[in-house]
């Protein structure tokens, strides 16, 4: 049986990577505090001892706002951390498998981004994993990127506290109706589904860069509506105006075509909604909305 070691094993897709890779793998799972990417004689020790087949990196510094003032934390973990992931991984003959976002993109476009388009970062998180796919890319000759973006699923995000699911389910309460901006399209995914689509790429023995997020694309703010109608919750999301950022440079299109994977015919990503409703519908979801709202 393959081994495959999960590094960011308790965050929002680590967890649910654990549980797609539970049968037909034997799997070890790495979090903070016994393992830390940006330490690579501990990550070194760690990895050789456990011998996996494939390394996973779910690792990341996630919080976007904060990383414009802390910029070498997030370089540490989402630039040299990847490039420590990838290298030990190289060097135990394992395949490295890292994940990317939407920010390496500018977000001037009207059509989902494949991954032939150039990247152009626009703040510090976009720039540091920009850097860190790029270090996979060059370090691992057996490697998987995959780029994604707008995570939710069963697991929040720790550092920040909750997924856009939960903050959509806290604002509408007691509410007859809410507002949140339009400015920014996206393709939001569930990370139960990246998980599986990871495990079928890497066993079809797929390599290099691949787009894996949900079919479609929808801005935040119909994202919100449709968590609310799925739930049969009658509260109206209006569209609000976008408040000027002067701190933050955000892309405001930013939705990813999975091109690659149906080029290979391998996509196994839903559209959007459908992705949303079979969460909301889960046992996942129905324990989220009750750990959420009480
Ligand atoms: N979330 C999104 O919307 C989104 C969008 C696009 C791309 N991505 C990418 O998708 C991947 C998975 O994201 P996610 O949402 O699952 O993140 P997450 O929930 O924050 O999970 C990451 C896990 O890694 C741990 N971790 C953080 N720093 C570490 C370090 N130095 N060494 C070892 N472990 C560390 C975290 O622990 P702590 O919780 O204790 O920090 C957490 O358990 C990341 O590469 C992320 O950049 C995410």
């Amino acid at each position: 049986m393959q081994h495959i070691a999960i590094i960011g094993a308790r965050g929002a897709l680590g967890s649910d990577l654990m549980k797609v890779f539970r049968h037909g793998w034997q799997v070890t799972g790495f979090d903070l505090p016994e393992l830390d990417v940006t330490n690579l004689n501990q990550l070194r020790r760690q990895l050789a001892a456990a011998r996996p087949d494939v390394v996973i990196n779910t690792a990341a510094y996630n919080l976007v706002r904060e990383a414009e003032t802390n910029r070498d934390a997030a370089f540490a973990v989402n630039d040299a951390g990847a490039a420590n992931v990838a290298n030990v991984a190289r060097d135990l003959g394992a395949v490295c498998v890292h994940y990317g976002t939407d920010y390496v993109f500018d977000g001037e476009t009207d059509h989902p981004y494949a991954e032939t388009d150039a990247p152009r970062p626009l703040n510090v998180y976009g720039a540091s994993k920009l850097a860190g796919e790029q270090r996979v890319l060059a370090a691992s000759p057996r490697h998987l990127v995959l780029r994604t973006t707008g995570l939710y699923g069963e697991t929040p995000t720790l550092t920040k506290g909750a997924n856009f699911v939960q903050i959509v389910w806290k604002m509408a309460r007691g509410k007859q109706e809410i507002a949140l901006s339009d400015r920014e399209t996206c393709s939001p995914t569930w990370t139960l589904e990246l998980a599986r689509q990871t495990r079928v790429l890497l066993e079809a023995g797929a390599d290099g860069l691949f787009h894996a997020v949900q079919e479609g694309t929808c801005t935040w703010r119909e994202f919100a509506q449709a968590i609310l109608d799925i739930g049969g919750n009658a509260v109206v999301v209006k569209p609000k105006p976008s408040e000027a950022d002067d701190t933050l440079k955000r892309p405001r299109y930013t939705a990813l075509a999975n091109a690659r994977l149906h080029a290979l015919d391998l996509n196994r990503m839903s559209h959007w909604r459908t992705a949303l409703e079979t969460f909301l519908k889960s046992e996942g979801g129905r324990q989220l909305r009750e750990r959420t709202l009480g």
